[in-house]
């Protein structure tokens, strides 16, 4: 099987993208030497490169790609060989303007920037196929191949009539006739019954709220039709040799791609990070990415992960580009290593001095190889040069958090009761409680083996499925802790909401019942009381019980407004396990306290104990890696 590990021969993966292409040909000698000698072993060449292999339709320019492939292996550095196919030329849009994506109100997104084409267009598919198999036949087989790189940060979404005609197929499948889609879309509603096939289209401009079904049908569709594409190019270049792996750079928390369903099409999970330098919680913005990748990684075909971008410094799209202070580089990316990461790469190795992205940082700064920068990068290559039998080594954790794209897309429909109810918001509030209390977690489908975990937390399944509410409640019944969030056990999969109290499908399972939701506007805190967890503030949302009906026991009260004396916090016994349900939103201190409370009845600790604040452990393998991410002196004892 083609793997991660075989295309590290040995050595942490250390690099970035390379475009070559935007510099002259003496330019290549030095970046081979400068690689050299910061250690570098991989270079990702080839993403937006389609107009230069492919000046005309059909008529292909390898040369200079020959020459860069065979200059760096003389050098002895790896190439991940990307499909350019994220960015088409100007000659596919110019001749068949029906390549170019569509927005919702049909305005069209034109050539003269990137990542714009129409997912579903035949024309684009054809050249698109045809530029990967004319790839693959000249370099599936060159020695410099370590990896496929399959576009690139996958994301676009079209709504012109060739996708209106994909999404009616797609919906053929899902619902086979009209019948079913109008009982699933619940189209009795706003005469929205659809009487023809031709009459179903893509959620477009509307003249009020569109249909929460269509648009997450919609959302569903988007992310399997850019699937489809990632698995016709990956079947193009693995046909043609199959033992290079491939990959495709994920985003993170990013709604557009249900990683999930991505994860097993891949041999292993790569990620690009961005976290903010001027963010105090940069690092758990950056911890939080890596971990969905380590957990990602494991339902990949051969397993792992590796960072495929990250920054040396500033980042230029971001409104304040701030570079990196000195060691922050280094630190953030040993934190990637310690969270299981088998290689660093970097956007980008040599800093454009064209072209959209010139204010972009880079391995080679404008400044050039004599600079802060450089040499942060020559240190870090070393570092990894030592570093080596980290390799598949595994990041163990007792806790998960359940994500789910499904929930994420339904809890973020028009007409919610609360609009600024974000699914990541709730989802990064307790994975903060546990990077701040050095508890490691992994994130888990619904629908996952929980057997392994001690502790689950669903910080939101506003949207769940039956399977799942049987998943959360098997894992309590044999033992688990289980936390659930506010609003969660709402809907079906098909956003029905489920009658009879809420959450009806968690209901027994956490001993409560509640009728009425209550959103908070913003700016209001609501006062709770709890002898067990300590007082505390709350905020945008809290919840009516039933409280005869509610048999949990109640840790905590909220004390003010017309919800005086209704539950905020309840754990309920089930089986051999216990459930708690939170139905509000903690101040960040009180959802630590009452996680890591939570946890202790798990059994589960931190990595290290009393470690100073901001100083966060993590084991690896046979390693534990502490990081400090504060400027100070702190005195590690370690266990
Ligand atoms: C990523 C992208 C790269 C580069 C980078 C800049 O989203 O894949 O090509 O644009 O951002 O931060």
């Amino acid at each position: 099987m083609a793997s991660l590990h075989d295309a590290t021969r040995g050595r942490l993966l250390f690099g970035g993208d390379y475009n070559p292409e935007q510099w002259p040909r003496e330019v290549w000698e030095d970046d081979v030497r400068l690689m050299h000698e910061a250690g570098v072993n991989l270079a990702t060449v080839g993403v937006f490169s389609w107009a230069l292999l492919e000046p005309r339709p059909g008529e292909y320019d390898f040369g200079w790609l020959d020459e860069v492939l065979d200059l760096l292996h003389s050098g002895g550095i790896g190439v991940a060989l990307a499909t350019p196919t994220a960015s088409a030329p100007p000659w596919l849009h110019h001749r068949w303007p029906e390549t170019s994506p569509q927005d919702p109100d049909r305005s069209v997104r034109t050539y003269g920037s990137r990542n714009a084409y129409c997912p579903s267009s035949a024309v684009y598919r054809h050249h698109a196929d045809a530029v990967c198999a004319a790839l693959a036949d000249r370099y599936a087989h060159h020695p410099a191949l370590r990896m496929w790189h399959i576009g690139n940060e996958f994301g676009t979404v079209c709504y012109c009539d060739g996708c209106a005609e994909t999404f009616r197929g797609w919906l053929k499948r899902k619902y086979t006739d009209l019948d079913g889609l109008n009982e699933a879309w619940g189209t009795r509603f706003w005469s929205q019954h659809y009487s023809e096939w031709a009459e179903v289209i893509p959620p477009r401009k509307v003249q009020y709220v569109i249909n929460p079904v269509q648009d997450q049908d919609y959302q569903r569709f988007a992310s399997d039709l850019l699937l489809e594409g990632f698995k016709t190019e990956r079947d193009i270049v693995s046909a043609r040799n199959p033992a290079v792996p491939v990959t495709t750079n994920f985003m993170g928390f990013y709604k557009g791609t249900d990683s999930w369903q991505w994860a097993p099409e891949e041999d292993f999970a790569s990620v690009d990070s961005y976290p903010d330098p001027n963010d105090p919680l940069g690092a758990c913005a950056s911890a939080f990415a890596q971990d969905l990748t380590r957990s990602l990684g494991r339902s990949t075909r051969a397993g792992g992960w590796i960072m495929m971008e990250q920054s040396t410094g500033a980042v230029g799209w971001r409104e304040v580009a701030t570079p990196k202070p000195p060691g922050l580089f280094r630190l953030w990316s040993l934190q990637a290593l310690a969270r299981g990461a088998d290689g660093l790469l970097q956007f980008q190795w040599r800093a454009s001095k064209q072209g959209a992205e010139r204010s972009h940082s880079a391995m080679v700064p404008h400044a050039g190889p004599d600079s802060r920068v450089f040499r942060e990068v020559c240190e870090l290559g070393k570092d990894l040069a030592g570093l080596g039998d980290l390799i598949g080594t595994e990041v163990a954790a007792q806790v998960a958090i359940v994500v789910d794209w499904d929930a994420w897309r339904a809890v973020e429909l028009d007409h919610q009761p609360h609009s600024g109810f974000r699914y990541v918001d709730r989802i990064y509030e307790y994975y903060t409680a546990l990077w701040r209390a050095n508890i490691t977690c992994d994130f888990v489908h619904p629908h996952a083996e929980l057997s392994g975990y001690r502790l689950v937390l669903a910080p939101n399944l506003y949207q769940i499925s039956d399977e799942a509410g049987r998943n959360l409640e098997r894992h309590v019944e044999a033992g688990g802790t289980l936390v659930v969030g506010p609003f969660s056990g709402v809907t079906d999969p098909d956003e029905r909401v489920r009658l009879g109290g809420y959450p009806a499908s968690l209901r027994e399972l956490l001993g409560i019942r509640i009728e009425e939701y209550w959103p908070i506007p913003d700016g209001v805190g609501l006062r709770v009381g709890s002898a067990e967890l300590g007082d505390f503030t709350a905020a945008t949302w809290a919840e009516w019980f039933d409280q005869a009906a509610t048999t949990a026991r109640v840790l905590a009260r909220i004390e003010d407004g017309p919800l005086a004396g209704h539950p905020a916090v309840t754990v309920n016994g089930h089986g051999a396990g216990s459930a708690w349900y939170l139905a509000t939103l903690p101040e960040a201190s009180a959802l630590g306290r009452v996680l890591r409370r939570a946890a202790a009845d798990a059994g589960v600790g931190p990595v290290l104990e009393n470690l100073p604040e901001g100083v966060e452990a993590v084991r690896r393998g046979d390693r534990v890696f502490v990081l400090d991410h504060r400027t100070r002196e702190v005195e590690i004892r370690a266990a």
